[in-house]
């Protein structure tokens, strides 16, 4: 007799399952008309109704009118507890005041302009003081631009072609590195991406030395791209030897560790990721943090002997070093509102104890909630970041993410957490940014109303 995947759905389940989603669509449209009606209205001049894809979900997103700390508000007054904090950006929650001060400041002052300015000069000084592998960077509007700069840099420094990513990781919208985010990983992530984009794309598995070195042993390497915790991947943390042999096999092959640090920068702690696990990249990118967390921001940076092939007077034909610019690179707002926060972070080790108890203290408690009811969830993450996971086993990688997985409960505990006040994205792959806004009664709430969804999908 065939035995039945227990993380699959019968239909007598799937029945229910159907009578519980159109149950909840309707409540949800009871609570949120505004949001509704918003919604039909964006359709008509923006694709699905979104700039970006992953701010939908079914059977349409909220419309945020009001956000402070750690709390936002839609357009039907519906209160939330923000687990999204603006893709991972607000580390402070939202409305922090001395990044808004900073930046309201800057706007009278001047905002673009398109000339040097003193706070790139500040907010560089200040990246190099607190991330140790950073001897020079350059900024740029987005982590998307700053990981496609790093791989040109990677290339031009090495003279080499092939760039390395990892299953489930996520780079930005960059052609070369837009491959092997979600299943089925060797599909380009998006239409348009042409087959020679990726021609010289290595993809490798996450937490596995032996893997990494049995596709990149003899190939010219230009550079390896990781990030030290996969974050839309659903907040994997690299086991420490992982990124410790990452290094070791940059070295022998003559290929560039690039750290990608856009969630993890001055998260995990001040010095990034790369702090925490003692290890030194060659060259990092940053994002989200590195601009206060309120204003588009992007950077990369690293090894001086490498960043100084950006170096104008260093190599005064343009054919002869690498290209990074942009309009609004270094914007003087985003620069304002970095160099505040980063400054502020810098001397402030008590922020980071508390973000790292609560991300255990929550952890503890939603791997309870989910072990009391019996049900096949796991908790992942490290410091503030959490990922939860329908899956048979405990992922360390994008594969095992996929395993047994149960997109259905997700989506679920997604609408379950949505009626009871709490919001986070996605919900195919919930992963949630604890911020220090956040306080341990928040973090009870959530477990209490994980707990009760453990509880009624457990109960015949
Ligand atoms: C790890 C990582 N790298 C790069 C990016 C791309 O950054 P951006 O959205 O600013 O282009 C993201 C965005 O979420 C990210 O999480």
């Amino acid at each position: 007799m065939a035995r039945r995947n227990p993380c699959r759905l019968n239909e007598v389940e799937e029945h229910l399952c159907f009578g519980l989603a159109v149950k909840r669509i309707v409540k949800y449209s009871k609570l949120t008309p505004n949001s509704m009606a918003m919604f039909d209205e964006a359709r008509k001049y923006l694709p699905g109704g979104v700039s970006y894809s992953i701010r939908y979900f079914e059977p349409y997103p909220i419309y945020v009118s009001a956000a402070r700390d750690r709390r936002i508000w839609d357009l039907d007054g519906n209160e939330y507890i923000d687990y999204w904090t603006g893709h991972g950006a607000l580390l402070m929650g939202h409305g922090y005041r001395p990044v808004i001060e900073a930046a309201i400041k800057q706007l009278k002052e001047y905002a673009h302009i398109g000339f040097p300015h003193e706070w790139e000069v500040k907010l560089a000084r200040q990246v190099s003081r607190m991330v140790e592998s950073v001897e020079l960077i350059r900024f740029t509007n987005s982590g998307t631009e700053a990981a496609m700069y790093a791989c040109r840099l990677a290339r031009a420094y090495t003279k080499r072609k092939f760039i390395a990513k990892f299953e489930g990781g996520w780079h930005g919208g960059y052609d070369c590195l837009h491959i092997g985010v979600q299943p089925p990983y060797k599909a380009p992530g998006s239409l348009g991406i042409i087959e020679e984009s990726l021609k010289y794309t290595i993809l490798l598995p996450f937490n596995d030395l032996e893997g990494v070195w049995n596709r990149v042993k003899g190939i010219e390497l230009a550079a390896i791209m990781v990030e030290p915790v996969l974050g839309a991947g659903g907040a994997i943390p690299a086991e420490p030897e992982f990124l410790r042999g990452l290094r070791e096999i940059c070295d022998e092959l003559g290929a560039l560790l690039v750290f990608d640090e856009v969630i993890t920068g001055f998260r995990l702690s001040p010095g990034g990721a790369q702090r925490v696990y003692g290890v030194k990249p060659d060259l990092t990118i940053f994002g989200k943090i590195l601009g206060g967390g309120e204003f588009p921001a992007g950077g990369f940076g690293g090894r001086a002997d490498i960043m100084e092939l950006l170096d104008q007077i260093k190599y005064p034909k343009p054919h002869e070093r690498a290209f990074q610019g942009g309009t609004y690179a270094a914007n003087p707002l985003t620069m304002r509102a970095g160099y505040t926060l980063l400054k502020e972070l810098e001397g402030n080790p008590e922020i980071y104890h508390k973000l790292d108890q609560l991300g255990d203290y929550a952890r503890n408690g939603l791997e309870n909630a989910f072990s009391r009811y019996g049900l096949a969830a796991h908790v992942t993450g490290i410091g503030s970041m959490i990922g939860l996971h329908f899956t048979r086993e405990k992922p360390r990688d994008a594969r095992t993410a996929q395993l047994g997985r149960n997109v259905e409960k997700a989506k679920a505990l997604f609408h379950h957490a949505l009626e009871n006040g709490i919001i986070y994205l996605t919900p195919e792959v919930p992963h949630l940014f604890i911020s220090a806004a956040h306080a341990r009664e928040d973090l009870d709430k959530l477990i209490d109303v994980v707990e009760d969804y453990a509880r009624k999908a457990t109960t015949p």
